[in-house]
């Protein structure tokens, strides 16, 4: 984030916890603290409660926390920056400086991007386009394939482009920064795409946000180049057609994995077709193609590292609302060789006949065995029953069974058992997954055990919860801390990061409150925090207090046994029981 730490201060300064949500709650003050119902869900006896000490807000029924900006943020919809500027025109501050430049900046590159866009383009039709001509024909893309994606050619020369921006007004530090141009080590800039097939990004309001670029011959470089992350741009993000496809209407897309597939699939009339670039499909791509698509089918190159990917995207993908179909292409490497090969009728019907995800993977396990073999079969039915396991339909899991039964020539009734089995043991290990998050909650919420009474539940959690809610509470403990703790002696991720940052501030000569730390914080970390601050809010934490905690962090054991050996059930248990204590 680049606001500066002291602006987001003066932001705090201004604005109260107590104003800025008594906007929009009616709070009821009960000694220092402040109650009312909560507006992120439906209640009728107040749990939503606001702490001006702390500055920070915590509903004890939904688990809603933060600060003001995450509170201006969440109840009007609006982004982090959105909201900042939102609270600063409230108070009277002007916006944030740094901000501003950014966003100068950004139009900046959009500005140039568009100009480098029809510059490589133009080059095209030139005569030093000659070459990039010949090999786009040669790979049958036609004229209208050409326009309809603003493919281009970036010339030979170092500065054949870096020139050309200089002259339509641009700075050399604008271009470095949108990775049009790099300095050299001498200092001077040079051209990025050189002797390149340049294809332009494009987000789905129009902007050019990056190029990718393809060498022609065998010879200089690697096969592609792409921009790097700029101010408008982040690789991990980016989609390659993604703008085409959404203008397409169609529910389902193809996800390829080159630029050149994407292409010779739109020129075959598949409109629908998209890819990452360059890299493997992350979750923030897998959303936003479920945001336009119902359905996806998967076709990546039909190699080994292809197939791999495959694997990885469908992983990827069962996360989002979309279902996931995967393409079987044989006889070609890709899909723009599959067309070229076979013609764009054998595609389609390949894309009707795409296998459902579950099909890929049982296919899969089919290939890796044997099943005439005795031990071939068994292992093939028992990992197929894993898959089956993780499917939520019984319906569906029976006609799996069916099947694989007379695959087999197994009794459908003994992989039925096999099947229970596996779906235990998806059980258990789920449960073992969900205990460790309880366990992590059960102490993060709050129930806080008096170190008197006995300091057992996780205590090194416990330990370094108590000791960031002391720093937050007073900056005048963090000498005592900073001398005898690391970053490294802090365990529980949250803490962790909150001590990194604290740390950092305190550096930069920061008096560091709650609100001020959530700003370098994940919202998991901030409500982790507001939550503990809730607790805390009656306690009062003396130095020997601290001291205790410092040294139970250094002394007390990990507590991974307790996770392993303790089943979910014995867990709530334990915590009900610690709840139960607690009032
Ligand atoms: N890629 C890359 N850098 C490379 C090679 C590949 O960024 N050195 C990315 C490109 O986005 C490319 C994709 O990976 O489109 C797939 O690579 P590949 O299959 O090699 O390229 P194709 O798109 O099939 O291109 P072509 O048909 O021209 O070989
Ligand atoms: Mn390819």
């Amino acid at each position: 984030m680049a606001i500066p730490a002291h602006y987001i201060q003066e932001l705090l300064q201004r604005n109260s916890v107590v104003d800025v949500i008594g906007g929009h709650v009616h709070l009821k003050r009960h000694g220092r603290i402040y109650k009312g119902l909560c507006p992120f869900h439906s209640e009728k006896t107040p749990s939503f409660t606001v702490y001006p000490e702390t500055q920070s807000y915590y509903c004890f029924g939904c688990g809603a926390g933060g600060d003001i900006i995450s509170f201006a943020k969440e109840i009007n919809g609006l982004t982090y920056v959105e909201a900042v500027k939102m609270l600063a025109q409230q108070s009277g501050m002007p916006l944030p400086d740094e901000d501003d430049k950014l966003s100068k900046l950004k139009s900046r590159i959009y500005e140039m991007n568009k100009i480098a866009a029809r510059y490589f383009h133009a080059n095209l039709n030139s005569e030093k386009g000659k070459n990039a001509r010949i090999y786009l024909r040669q790979r049958q893309l036609s004229d209208k394939t050409i326009v309809n994606f603003g493919l281009g050619y970036a010339s030979d020369g170092w500065q054949d482009l870096c020139n050309y921006l200089k002259r339509k007004g641009f700075s050399e530090e604008e271009m470095v920064s949108a990775y049009l141009a790099a300095r050299s080590s001498k200092g001077n800039i040079y051209d990025i795409f050189r002797d390149r097939i340049i294809f332009p990004i494009i987000d789905l309001r129009g902007n050019v946000i990056a190029f990718g670029g393809r060498r022609m011959g065998d010879e200089g470089g690697p096969k592609y180049l792409n921009s790097g992350d700029t101010p408008v741009f982040k690789k991990s993000n980016g989609l390659f057609a993604l703008n085409l496809a959404k203008k397409s209407g169609k529910e389902t897309f193809i996800l390829a994995e080159g630029y050149m597939d994407v292409i010779s699939l739109h020129q075959a009339g598949f409109n629908n077709a998209i890819a990452t670039l360059g890299t493997a499909l992350t979750g923030q791509q897998a959303k936003l193609i479920a945001d336009y698509a119902k359905n996806v089918v998967i076709a990546y190159d039909s190699d080994e590292a292809g197939q791999k990917a495959t694997r990885r995207a469908m992983d990827i993908f069962s996360k989002e609302d979309v279902t996931v179909q995967v393409l079987q292409m044989e006889g070609a490497k890709d899909p723009d060789e599959y067309i070229k090969k076979f013609g764009r009728d054998r595609f389609e019907a390949l894309i009707e006949n795409a296998n459902s995800a579950l099909d890929f993977e049982l296919l899969k396990l089919r290939k890796q065995h044997d099943i005439k073999d005795t031990q071939g079969r068994i292992d093939y039915l028992t990992k197929a029953c894993d898959v089956l396991a993780a499917i939520p339909s019984p319906v569906l899991q029976d006609v799996y069974c069916s099947r694989l039964a007379g695959e087999t020539g197994a009794d459908k009734a003994s992989i039925k058992l096999q099947l229970e089995q596996s779906k235990n043991k998806l059980y258990r290990s789920n449960n073992y997954k969900k205990g460790k998050e309880m366990l992590k909650e059960g102490v993060a919420g709050g129930i806080k055990v008096d170190y008197r009474q006995q300091g057992n539940t996780l205590p090194k959690v416990f330990a370094q919860q108590q000791i960031i809610s002391a720093l937050i509470r007073d900056n005048d403990f963090f000498p005592v801390v900073d001398s005898q703790l690391t970053e490294d002696d802090f365990t529980d991720t949250d803490m962790k990061k909150a001590f990194i940052e604290y740390k950092r501030l305190k550096a930069e000569g920061q008096n560091v409150s709650y609100a001020l730390l959530c700003h370098y914080l994940d919202e998991g970390a901030r409500k982790n925090l507001a939550k503990i601050n809730a607790t805390n809010a009656e306690i009062i934490m003396t130095s020997n207090d601290l001291q205790m905690h410092i040294n139970n962090l250094r002394t007390a054991p990990m507590g991974q046994n307790e996770i392993k050996q303790t089943s979910v059930e014995d867990l709530a248990k334990r915590i009900e029981s610690l709840k139960e204590k607690k009032k």
